[in-house]
């Protein structure tokens, strides 16, 4: 263990918070980045960013974030959207899950809210995709609540200013920082010198994980907390949060067909659940480690075209003739999670009138306007090129 870090229940007294918060309050009024969601109060405009900013960088949501903003402007316009033109607005953003969620959470701002996102902290906990740090984020950030926010950036601050050695995916841990986190924004609250300091404070505490206290080379000298900071004290202040060693990455090969026929190539709609759910794909299966090397076999080619289910499944009697010349166009890497997929993509013209082969057969333009999986983007991105 660390010298001088704590294992105890961490004790906070007032003076010491408020003197944290207060110092913490004025280096966020003169260093904090001018994004484009602290310009506006709109409760919807803040909520669309920190459903973007979930598991996603501030650099890439930003274009995301206008985009959005440009075509659904209200809280109506997400509710009526059709589907495609929210997935075609989240494409390759990832965690696909979010962008159905903020429809279903639209829907019922609507129908139960008047159209106007909610003010009372249950309510915003209540909507589909927002969790406690969301309904926090968005009662502090927009309408000025002493909620607390506990982010993976707030909990590298406080594991570090507290000396916190736990872990904090265990729950008695998460429990402290949440506690340690309430606490510092309720002291926000009573600063009466200070406009909306409970909006602030909450962007103070991620701005200062973002900008100052990052996970390696932590800017301390830089730091408003640095004479206060346990970990900094003890001169590692990387060793905080503690972590677990990362799960290994699982490697999995793919095959993908592009067939194409009369100028068009078939693809399809994944389920409406799942990974990438309702995104467009070319038709693909996963390789099982001894088919990966030479091209692709027949049993392999069935499944693919007949949406991957085993070659002795029904469906397969009516995928009728499979393409006979097809040619290596290229092999992809791509990193979803924990997950490496090597794909081999094979391509084909298709001369005569093909089989029924689940999908849809569409052009290079039309291909474009459809949400497609990130991988898939990619390929389209060479079709393109050709
Ligand atoms: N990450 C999560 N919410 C954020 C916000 N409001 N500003 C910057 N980064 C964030």
């Amino acid at each position: 263990m660390l010298p001088g870090v704590a294992q105890r229940p961490v004790r906070l007294q007032p003076r010491r918070a408020r003197a944290l918060v207060r110092r913490l309050l004025a280096w966020f009024a003169a260093h904090a980045r001018d994004l484009p969601w602290r310009r506006t109060r709109d409760p919807y405009a803040i909520w669309i960013s920190e459903i973007m900013l979930q598991q996603t960088q501030v650099k890439t949501v930003l274009p995301y974030w206008e985009r959005w903003m440009r075509a659904l402007p209200d809280v109506g316009a997400v509710a009526r959207a059709r589907s495609v033109t929210l997935h075609k607005l989240w494409e390759g953003l990832g965690y696909y899950g979010r962008v159905r969620n903020l429809q279903r959470a639209a829907r019922r701002i609507v129908r139960e809210h008047g159209g106007r996102v909610p003010e009372r902290f249950e309510e915003l906990l209540a909507l589909p995709g927002v969790g406690r740090y969301t309904a926090g984020a968005i009662a502090s950030i927009a309408f000025n609540q002493p909620r607390p926010v506990l982010d993976g950036n707030v909990t590298r601050v406080l594991t570090r200013l507290f000396g916190i050695a736990g872990d904090p995916r265990e729950a008695q841990t998460r429990a402290r920082l949440w506690a340690l986190a309430e606490m510092l924004v309720q002291e926000a609250a009573r600063l009466r010198e200070w406009e909306r300091p409970c909006s602030q404070f909450n962007q103070a505490l991620m701005e200062l994980g973002a900008l100052i206290c990052t996970p390696r080379a932590p800017k301390c000298a830089d730091c408003p907390l640095q004479t206060a900071c346990t970990a900094h004290r003890a001169g590692r202040p990387e060793s905080f949060p503690a972590r677990r060693r990362a799960a290994p990455a699982l490697r999995k090969r793919v095959l993908v067909l592009v067939l194409a026929y009369r100028g068009r190539f078939l693809v399809r709609q994944r389920p409406p659940t799942g990974v990438n759910a309702r995104l467009w794909e070319f038709p693909n299966v996963e390789l099982a480690g001894s088919e990966a090397g030479a091209g692709p076999s027949r049993d392999a080619l069935r499944r693919a075209l007949c949406n991957g289910q085993p070659s002795d499944a029904p469906a397969r009697r009516d995928t009728g003739p499979l393409p006979s010349t097809l040619s290596r166009l290229t092999t992809l890497q791509h990193s979803i999670t924990r997950y490496r997929f090597t794909l081999d993509v094979y391509g084909g013209e298709i001369s005569d009138t093909p089989p029924r082969w689940p999908g849809r057969w569409l052009s290079l333009r039309q291909l474009q306007r459809l949400p497609l999986a990130g991988a898939h983007r990619k390929i389209l991105a060479r079709l393109m090129l050709r």
